[in-house]
């Protein structure tokens, strides 16, 4: 990865959680010193490449499905260093004319996401802090390309592990569920420790060295997210369980469960 081609906040020197899971995603947008913290996060939880590939599938069936019952527009909140189907080609295979959003608080991950995404058709780059929805939602390039007055889906994945307590996630949640017209959509990912509450405190210590905070909360705290919504079937569940085909599940996330919840719940 070339440091220079990164522009403004770029700091070589803090290990960066974008840049962690791009490691655990296999990817080469990674710095020595993120792969340092990485390696110590896999010391406690082995099991994270895998909930990170599975937390990518399960973006891809979310996406092909709300494209399927007609959405047309997508808030990708937290959206990561661009990878393998991203949102907006995932939903151009089912609707080419569906547009799409991205919006990350990572200099980072923008300058990368707008490098390699600028020619895409139908999709902009946002600059947006989720801690502050309200001003996500007034964005006047948000504005431009999404109309909320027809259905949005807003994808939340991997990323409220990342919003400590004190920010209030429920609020924000509820901040933009109460933004969006019936018919929208509140997609999200969550990291769980029901069955590691002794691995949870050390990966919160490895992540307060990072760019951001990592949160390790109990299923019962990330089954409320979903308060307010008409919950899709199968309601809130590990990835793999979540409308996947897959029958398999590797030994590792079996002996974990629940390892990282996912949902979708419909604004009524
Ligand atoms: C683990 S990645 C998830 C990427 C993608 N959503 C996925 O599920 O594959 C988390 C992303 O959230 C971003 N992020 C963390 N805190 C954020 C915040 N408060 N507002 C916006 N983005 C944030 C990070 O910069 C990172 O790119």
């Amino acid at each position: 990865m070339d440091p220079k081609a990164l522009g403004a906040g770029f700091n070589p020197h803090i290990p960066n959680s974008a840049r962690m899971y791009d490691y655990f995603l296999g990817g080469k947008n990674n710095l020595p010193v993120d792969r340092d913290a990485a390696e110590k996060v896999l010391k406690y939880v082995p099991e994270i490449p895998i909930g990170i590939r599975e937390n990518r599938e399960f973006l891809c069936r979310a996406v092909r499905f709300l494209a399927e019952r007609g959405v047309r527009q997508f808030l990708d909140i937290g959206a990561g260093l661009p990878t393998q189907h991203n949102v907006h080609q995932v939903a151009a295979e089912v609707a080419p004319d569906s547009r799409t959003v991205y919006v990350d608080n990572d200099p980072q991950v923008l300058v990368h996401a707008r490098a390699l995404l600028q020619d895409s058709p139908n999709v902009i780059i946002a600059e947006g802090d989720l801690r502050y929805p309200g001003e996500i939602l007034g964005d006047p390039g948000v504005r431009a390309h999404l109309d909320f007055e027809r259905p949005v889906a807003v994808l939340m994945l991997a990323i409220l592990h990342f919003i400590p307590d004190a920010d209030e996630p429920l609020r924000i949640i509820g901040e933009l569920r109460d933004a969006l017209p019936p018919g929208s959509y509140l997609a999200l990912s969550h990291v769980t420790v029901d069955e590691r509450p002794e691995a949870a405190p050390a990966v919160e210590r490895i992540y307060q060295n990072a760019s951001t905070p990592f949160v390790g909360r109990m299923s019962s705290e990330v089954e409320p997210m979903f308060d307010g919504l008409d919950l899709v079937a199968p309601g809130v569940v590990n990835l793999h369980e979540w409308r996947s085909e897959a029958q398999v599940l590797d030994p590792l996330l079996e002996k974990a469960k629940p390892y990282f919840l996912c949902g979708i719940g419909e604004v009524v």
